[in-house]
């Protein structure tokens, strides 16, 4: 007989006179001439639940179906006799799969995250990880089809590379060198010539350059992979490997890159809501109770568009004490990206036209601004509770401009000898940017840190399971 998961149960519109389920038990309640048993197989937030007559042959099983011990119910799907469910099952037969030893550490209460944190490889068995990791599947799969709806190509761009596309070298290396006798050179430095690539080589921090190409061919592309930062900052929003999405679009400026982005990000809210609504319910009640609000609000205005000097006028005449204040060249710090989307225009907001001095190599340069001034088409978007999730430009396609900012930021055009060569035949403008997965599905669920909306989180010092 087929299985049944939980939540084709739930949706069934007819009894049945014989189902199949297979899970694990969350809890179990003994009365006098029968058992509750609680049943999940992560397929919904709600369990079913199972009643096991003391008249079966196979109620003596029933005393091993401790809480995560894992079982296979056969029976009918009635209709409960209590409250709250639909459904529910009465067993025909009983057995238990894989006894759960009783020092189990998910025993039904309330546990912190840092604990089950620790707990990473039980976790998903939990109501919130449960939640959490069938939206990110769910959000995963809307983005592709968001992309795919529009033609854009999917290309997969490579996880090892020798260039630093965001030039913060904030790169994990890739070596097979014997880290005890590593080969030298004539001036005693590690001589990665002799490496496996014969060149230094890193995880890559993201799939751009590569991406550009792409775009410069197929014109509308996308990527969809880990990435890699070797930042060492302990926040609630930086993992050492997270998943990135990033478009590039051939024939495209500024105006269009944001008009993207603003569509994405309000597609994949529209997306979840619908086809998470019973996970994204439990997110509002137990983790953000403004959760849903604040998702409707940003599928109903459109973003705030505020240039990066607009923005720190705003900052600067707010009246309020900063940690770090800014003026016109600074980086935005984290307080101040929050007050601009948080307090003060209280929606996403997308900052664009920033100082030069402070973007990488491939932004395009602003015409006709002062040199002490200078800018760049880059835009950020900025949402409540998070910050930043979106990072992207229009890109340098003048050959002689890239060059000299190639220059200014002490690159070696030999290393780039193939993304310089773009501008050299049938360059155009184009455009792009990259969401940061785990961000975006912080924001949709409420889950304040990132490490509880990744399977097993990377950050300083931290790489089990
Ligand atoms: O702003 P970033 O650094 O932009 C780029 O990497 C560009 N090459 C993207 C492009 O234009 N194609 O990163 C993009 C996004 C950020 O807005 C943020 O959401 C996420 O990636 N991100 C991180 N997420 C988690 N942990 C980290 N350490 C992150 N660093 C960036
Ligand atoms: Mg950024």
């Amino acid at each position: 007989m087929q299985r049944t998961l939980v939540k084709a149960a739930h949706n069934s519109s007819n009894p049945m006179d014989q189902i199949l389920l297979q899970g694990w038990v969350r809890t179990k309640r003994d009365a006098k001439k029968f058992s509750f048993i609680e049943l999940n197989d992560g397929s919904s937030l709600k369990g079913l639940q199972i009643i096991v007559d003391a008249s079966l042959a196979d109620y003596a099983q029933v005393a091993r179906a401790q809480t995560g011990a894992s079982v296979e119910v056969n029976g009918k799907l009635v209709a409960s006799q209590g409250g709250g469910q639909k459904w529910e099952v009465v067993a025909t037969s009983f057995q238990v799969v894989g006894e759960a030893e009783s020092d189990y550490p998910l025993q039904k209460k309330g546990h912190s995250l840092e604990f089950l944190r620790e707990i990473a490889h039980l976790r998903p068995r939990s109501n919130l990880f449960g939640a959490v990791f069938r939206v990110r599947s769910r959000l995963a799969y809307a983005i592709h089809q968001f992309f795919q709806e529009r033609k854009f190509c999917y290309v997969h761009t490579p996880l090892i590379t020798a260039s630093d596309c965001e030039g913060a070298g904030e790169m994990f290396r890739v070596s097979t060198l014997d880290p005890k006798k590593p080969p030298l050179n004539p001036s005693g430095e590690v001589d990665y010539a002799q490496d496996f690539f014969e060149k230094s080589t890193y995880l890559t921090v993201s799939g751009q350059l590569e991406g550009e190409i792409f775009a410069s061919a197929l014109s509308n592309i996308y990527t969809f992979g880990p990435t890699f930062r070797a930042e060492n900052s302990n926040t609630s929003r930086h993992a050492a490997e997270f998943w990135m999405i990033e478009p590039e679009v051939a024939f495209c400026n500024l105006q269009g890159n944001m008009d993207l982005a603003e569509e994405f990000v309000k597609y994949l809210v529209r997306d979840v809501k619908e086809h998470c609504a019973d996970d994204l319910e439990f997110f509002g009640k137990f983790v953000d109770k403004e959760l849903l609000t604040n998702l409707d609000l940003v599928l109903e205005k459109p973003f705030v568009r505020c240039s990066y000097t607009e923005a720190i006028s705003i900052i600067e005449q707010s009246g309020k004490k900063w940690e770090k204040p800014v003026k016109w060249g600074d980086n935005l710090q984290s307080e101040h990206e929050r007050y601009l989307t948080e307090e003060h225009f209280k929606c996403p907001v997308t900052i664009h036209d920033y100082p030069r001095s402070l973007k990488p190599f491939y932004m395009r340069v602003n015409e006709g601004e002062s040199p002490d001034r200078e800018t760049v088409a880059a835009m950020d978007l900025l949402v409540p509770g998070i910050g930043e999730i979106i990072g992207g430009s229009q890109r340098e396609e003048r050959l002689e401009v890239l060059r000299e900012n190639m220059a200014n930021h002490d690159l070696n055009e030999k290393d780039y000898w193939w993304y310089v060569d773009l501008r050299r035949y049938g360059s155009v403008p184009h455009s792009g940017f990259g969401l940061g997965f785990e961000r975006m599905l912080m924001f949709v669920t409420g889950v304040a840190n990132i490490r509880d909306v990744i399977p097993f989180a990377r950050t300083p010092g931290n790489a089990e399971f």
